[in-house]
């Protein structure tokens, strides 16, 4: 069984993509099959995950011709990525004329997912079509969020628009909320972790994402962290993330 899960916050800058990109390597590090999907026209996650070939066909293409396929192979043997480009941005209005409008994500991974373990999709910091398309796709949901003052509001409004497509998808869950960008030298990150943990109990993760500069410069050199810098802070966090968030979900050791 392939598990579907959707990177989301409305919030934009909390970590979304580099939680996906980096998530999805760490699990490909782990042996699981992945398939990193970008719906972000900004197109970050695609720039970010060590692709071996330049892009010739995105997501968006997908869309259009049920017959294409674009999962492109990375420097991570087990990581596939379909990528994504400013294309996309054509597609949240072209989105809204068809029927099952909610449904094209959900339809174009029903036909390669299969080949995957897990399926990991990062999602642009607003609630337009594309968005819905990730929540109507996905089995689970992971939500980044930064440790500072309206952190709990993102969250709020995160678990309102799961209400609001619950029509959709009625058996989305939150697979996990995971603190990004966690200084242990400020209290304000003190503060928010004390209410997040008391608030969302176990759907928090144990692991927490420091700041970490060398997570900042990965995407410059077009890499997840564990290709950039093994050793980093960031890449034994994103590990370690990696091997809770398969022990969630009972899908731990490798092959599995
Ligand atoms: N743990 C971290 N330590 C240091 N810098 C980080 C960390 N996580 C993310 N960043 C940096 O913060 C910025 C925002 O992160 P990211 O792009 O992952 O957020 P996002 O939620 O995807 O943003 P958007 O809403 O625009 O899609 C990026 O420049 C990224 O490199
Ligand atoms: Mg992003």
């Amino acid at each position: 069984m392939t598990r579907i899960v959707t990177i989301v916050n409305q919030k934009g800058g909390v970590g979304k993509t580099t939680t996906a990109v980096n998530l999805a390597a760490c699990l490909g590090a782990l042996e699981k099959r992945v398939l990193l999907v970008d719906m972000d026209p900004q197109g970050n996650a695609t720039s970010m995950s060590a692709l071996t070939a330049p892009v010739s066909r995105t997501v968006y293409d997908m869309m259009g011709d049920p017959s294409l396929t674009a999962v492109y192979d990375t420097e991570l043997p087990y990581l596939k990525v379909m990528p994504a480009n400013r294309d996309l941005t054509g597609a949240e209005i072209e989105l809204l004329d068809l029927e099952k409008r909610e449904f094209v994500l959900r339809g174009i991974l029903d036909r390669v997912k299969r080949k995957f373990d897990l399926i990991i999709i990062d999602s642009p910091p607003s609630l337009n079509i594309l968005t819905v398309n990730n929540l109507a796709a996905a089995d689970g949901l992971i939500v980044p969020i930064q440790c500072e003052y309206f952190a709990l509001e993102g969250v709020s409004r995160i678990l309102e628009t799961i209400e609001r497509i619950r029509p959709l998808n009625p058996h989305l869950a939150i697979d996990g909320i995971i603190l990004t960008m966690y200084d242990k030298r400020v209290k304000l990150t003190f503060d928010v972790e004390q209410e997040v943990r008391r608030h969302f109990k176990k759907t928090v993760f144990e692991t927490v994402i420091a700041r970490n500069v060398k997570l900042s410069e990965s995407p410059s050199f077009g890499k997840p962290i564990i290709l950039y810098d093994i050793a980093s802070t960031g890449a034994r966090q994103y590990l370690a993330l990696a091997e809770e968030y398969l022990k969630r979900i009972g899908k731990g050791g490798t092959g599995g």
